[in-house]
């Protein structure tokens, strides 16, 4: 497989073209950014990590049959996935109250919900991802009524296979954003990332957070919790 040009770099990752045309290559970067970007900075190994975590969740949802992007990874922060184009919709799942939820309704962090949440953001830099229904998401064409039932019910099921999997971890999980694809052929396919720049992920007895709220609250010991998460997924 041969690296071509890069396509597109974002916040957190490198897309390049290959010698074949129905895959790229996604180099993660240790960088790290909040608030639509405005807090900047680095998490030494995330990059690394973040691709580790990603196709290990990737290999687990695709057992349990959840189609996603992963094809073969490369290199410490190197993988070969397939060439979507990204729906632009952030696509949030919520098992407990935490972070823009809590702070749009006014309720504290940590209430845990009878039944997931869901809710989308219209994936747009410029606008700050505005909160987006379904309806308005159809309106500027941005998915069908079919592929957003598609989405909702492949999000839900990533939630159920996550949150088991998590809780032999003794890791909550506690809400995490996804993104799809649309290949060539017009199927929907997980992909983007899950890492824990993605996740909120609490570990359950004493509800330390082992996330990227870390590194947007300042709360310290940032590349200690991506290399704990790390270490409950893979042993090392
Ligand atoms: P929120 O509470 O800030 O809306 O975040 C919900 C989840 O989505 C949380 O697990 C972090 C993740 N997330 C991203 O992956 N990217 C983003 O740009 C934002 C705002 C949140």
């Amino acid at each position: 497989m041969k690296k071509l040009e890069q396509l597109y770099e974002g916040k957190a990752k490198k897309v390049f073209k290959t010698d074949d045309e129905n895959l790229y290559i996604v180099d993660y970067k240790d960088d790290a950014t909040a608030f639509n970007g405005e807090k900047k900075g680095t998490i030494a190994g995330k990059g690394v990590i973040n691709n580790i975590m990603s196709n290990h969740m990737f290999q687990l949802l695709e057992k349990q049959g959840v189609p996603t992007h992963f094809v073969e990874q490369l290199s410490e922060r190197e993988t070969v996935v397939k060439k979507v184009s990204i729906v632009p919709l952030e696509v949030i799942i919520r098992n407990i109250s935490a972070g823009s939820f809590a702070k749009r309704y006014g309720v504290n962090e940590g209430i845990v919900f009878d039944q997931p949440t869901i809710e989308f953001s219209y994936k747009n830099d410029d606008l700050g991802d505005p909160l987006i229904n379904d309806y308005h998401a159809m309106a500027l064409k941005l998915a069908t009524a079919d592929e957003i039932e598609t989405i909702k019910k492949m999000a839900f099921k990533v939630n159920e296979v996550m949150k088991a999997y998590f809780d032999t971890l003794n890791v909550t999980l506690v809400d995490f954003k996804l993104e799809f694809g649309k290949t060539a052929q017009g199927t929907i396919i997980l992909a983007d990332e899950i890492s824990p720049d993605t996740c909120r992920l609490w570990d359950k007895d004493t509800g330390e957070k082992l996330d990227k709220d870390r590194f947007r609250r300042d709360l310290g010991n940032v590349e200690e919790a991506y290399q704990e998460i790390l270490r409950r997924l893979t042993g090392k």
